[in-house]
């Protein structure tokens, strides 16, 4: 492994502080030698003992495959991957602030959160585009850079719905992301359109930048009153929630949380609305020039 760490050492440097970490693995600074360029590289998690060596490179291989493919100014930009012994790393354009913090901070503004949720929108837009469906959105996934450029990151839950020239949906099994995100049909039947569940976590994210608090921690009645009064059949539920978010972003959020999958609207559509076709959200060439970011 000496010749690859040497590898690793020569094109990047040094390995800096930690910036993040989750359940795939741990996230640095690094500086690369030739120009002093800051990226950040991800260490992936070592093999589970359970697991096989072939279906964890297989894994590896998929979050870095998905993440290369992708160039849009809303998703992070995946450069490299490199493998030192048993270890391996992905190179990411580095994006210093996270979502999460700036919303938690409580100085962001209803501008301010538009912004981000359209960037969202059109990161998340454009995955469905390429026929990948993330399957882990929530506000620890965004981060955003110093001109108020949110990007979408870790392709680590992903999966490819449809492939190239083909018409078919591939539907998802089994449950992905992080509880209070995941839409109510994931949990209760069989498949489900990744894409319909994406949309679903989109909206909860807008709904977490507003109210700063989740909803519910569950979208399952039977484990959760707070979901449960959300779904009652007189739609009190849902009104009163949507009565806290600003009145132009309750049509389309309001879409984007029926239960019924069947009833959910797409990413297609979602960029159709009048108030999310009106956002001023912050780009390469102007960024705030409506409103600040924090
Ligand atoms: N390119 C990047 N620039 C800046 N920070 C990043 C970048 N990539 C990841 N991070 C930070 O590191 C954290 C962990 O990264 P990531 O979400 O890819 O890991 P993960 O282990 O797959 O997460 P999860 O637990 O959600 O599966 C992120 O939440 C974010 O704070
Ligand atoms: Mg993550
Ligand atoms: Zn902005």
């Amino acid at each position: 492994g000496n010749a690859i760490e040497t590898d690793l050492r020569k094109k990047y440097g040094k390995i800096g502080k930690v910036i993040g970490s989750g359940a795939g693995g741990t996230v640095r600074v690094i500086c690369r030698v030739s120009d002093r360029k800051e990226f950040a590289i991800k260490q992936f998690r070592k093999r589970k003992p359970n697991e096989s060596q072939r279906a964890y490179i297989k894994k590896l291989t998929s979050e870095y495959c998905l993440g290369s493919t992708f160039h849009h100014p809303n998703i992070i930009e995946t450069l490299d991957i490199v493998q030192e012994g048993d270890q391996y790393y992905e190179i990411m354009e580095l994006v210093k602030y996270e979502l999460f913090t700036a919303v938690m901070s409580g100085q962001m503004g209803r501008d301010e959160i538009a912004c981000c949720f359209k960037g969202a929108i059109d990161g998340v837009a454009y995955l469905h585009e390429m026929g990948v469906a993330h399957r882990d959105l929530k506000l620890d996934n965004i981060v955003m850079n110093e001109r108020g450029i949110v990007k979408i990151i870790d392709f680590g839950c992903s999966v490819v719905y449809r492939l190239p020239f083909e018409k078919q949906i591939q539907m998802a099994k089994g449950v992905s992301g992080s509880d209070p995100y995941i839409a109510p049909e994931v949990f209760i039947t069989e498949e489900h359109d990744p894409r319909l569940a994406d949309v679903w976590s989109l909206a909860i994210i807008f709904i977490c930048m507003t109210l700063r608090r989740f909803p519910w921690k569950l979208a399952r009645k039977d484990a959760d009153p707070s979901f449960e009064a959300f779904t009652n059949a007189s739609g009190s539920g849902k009104s009163r929630l949507l009565k806290l978010m600003p009145r132009e972003s309750r049509p389309i959020l309001s879409k984007m949380l029926e239960v019924d999958p069947k009833k959910r609207v797409l990413m297609s559509e979602v960029l159709e609305d009048p108030w999310v076709k009106s956002i001023e959200a912050c780009t390469i060439q102007n960024s705030c020039l409506y409103h600040s970011h924090h």
